[in-house]
């Protein structure tokens, strides 16, 4: 099982098993103090909102047109970091990558 650091919103890390195959969003939604992912994973709500570790940002396919207008109208967008996590594919490379959810918007 491969392994996933996600940072909560009071800034305490979590270090939780996570499996491949799923969105990144899929497996954050299932934590108490994950994401809401409203819309399922349709890149329409934002609620899956993360801040991923800069030093992980470029192992990351880029995110698409849809996904960056979306990211691009929300108060805490940080231009190097925020991704959706719904767009995110977690892989077994990703083993180990930390995440930090973002504030709710
Ligand atoms: S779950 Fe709605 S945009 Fe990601």
């Amino acid at each position: 099982m491969a392994r996933m650091i996600v940072v909560d919103r009071d800034g305490k890390e979590h270090e939780i098993e996570a499996k491949p195959g799923l969105k990144v969003m899929e497996i954050l939604r299932e934590l108490d103090y994950g994401v809401a992912a409203i819309c399922g994973g349709l890149c329409s709500c934002a609620t899956c909102h993360v801040y991923v570790d800069e030093s992980w940002v470029a192992r990351l396919p880029k995110p698409q047109s849809d996904e960056l207008e979306l990211l691009n109208e929300l108060p805490d967008y940080n231009a190097a970091t925020s991704r959706l996590s719904c767009q995110v594919d977690f892989t077994e490379a990703l083993s180990g990558i930390k995440v930090s959810i973002a504030p709710d918007t």
